[in-house]
């Protein structure tokens, strides 16, 4: 009888463990309400569809939020995806299929469309980053390897979670770009700077850790 064939998941990630996710979504949360009643904020809602001085409740506004936190490395849908089997049958990555690894948070971010934070890659951890996972989405632009990295925190109305990494490449993009974000203060012991266009970003006080395992996810 033929042996059973290998099953494509519908993307690979880091899985953030239990009581990791619970402290992040805590975190999260937190950010969320503090941007949500930080002045400079308030004044600056047009880009979010209010009228400024209004109070949004961000929370409400990123109210979809995935079911399991995690960083994806390779999205296949079952193997649909173009790469997805080379992927797959990559010998870093069947050697640290369900693994356990530590990710670092850098940063935070808002834009009128996503929340998510910004995932600092060791060079062990590049080693399971598709050599296109940037150009994929942003062709016309270079950016250094692992710079989509991202953990989806939430996402407004009809958006879609693949919207986080390229919001978080626009963000890298202005940044390479030189002096185009404003330091608008503290909030949550950190720094927070404003971009353009909604795109709020915070400067975590201390890299965040956590423990991840590297798997796939089949829906
Ligand atoms: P993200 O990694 O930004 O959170 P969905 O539920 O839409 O099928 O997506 C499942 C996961 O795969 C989500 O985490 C999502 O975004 C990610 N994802 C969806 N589509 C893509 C894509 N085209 N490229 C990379 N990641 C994707």
């Amino acid at each position: 009888p033929a042996l059973e064939k290998e099953i494509i998941p519908l993307y690979f990630g880091w899985f953030v463990t239990k009581r990791d996710e619970d402290a992040l979504r805590k975190t999260s949360q937190d950010f969320l309400e503090q941007l949500g009643n930080f002045k400079p904020f308030k004044k600056r809602l047009q880009a979010y569809g209010y009228e400024d001085k209004h109070k949004l409740d961000l929370l409400k506004y990123f109210g979809k939020t995935p079911n399991i936190l995690h960083c994806t490395t390779k999205y296949c849908d079952y193997g649909k995806v173009t790469g997805s089997e080379e992927y797959a049958q990559q010998e870093a990555v069947k050697k640290g299929y369900s693994k356990a690894y530590t990710l670092h948070l850098t940063a935070l971010f808002v834009t009128p469309r996503t929340a998510g934070a910004r995932v600092e890659l060791t060079e062990e951890q590049l080693s399971l980053w598709p050599l296109d996972a940037e150009k994929e989405v942003m062709p016309k632009d270079a950016f250094p390897r692992g710079s989509r990295a991202h953990i989806t925190l939430g996402t407004a109305t009809e958006v879609q979670d693949v919207q986080t990494g390229i919001d978080l490449l626009e963000f890298i993009k202005l940044q390479q770009a030189g002096g185009e974000r404003e330091d608008m203060g503290e909030i949550c012991g950190g720094r927070i700077h404003y971009y353009e266009n909604g795109m709020w970003m915070l400067t975590l006080p201390r890299k965040i850790e956590l423990k991840t395992i590297f798997s796939g996810y089949y829906g």
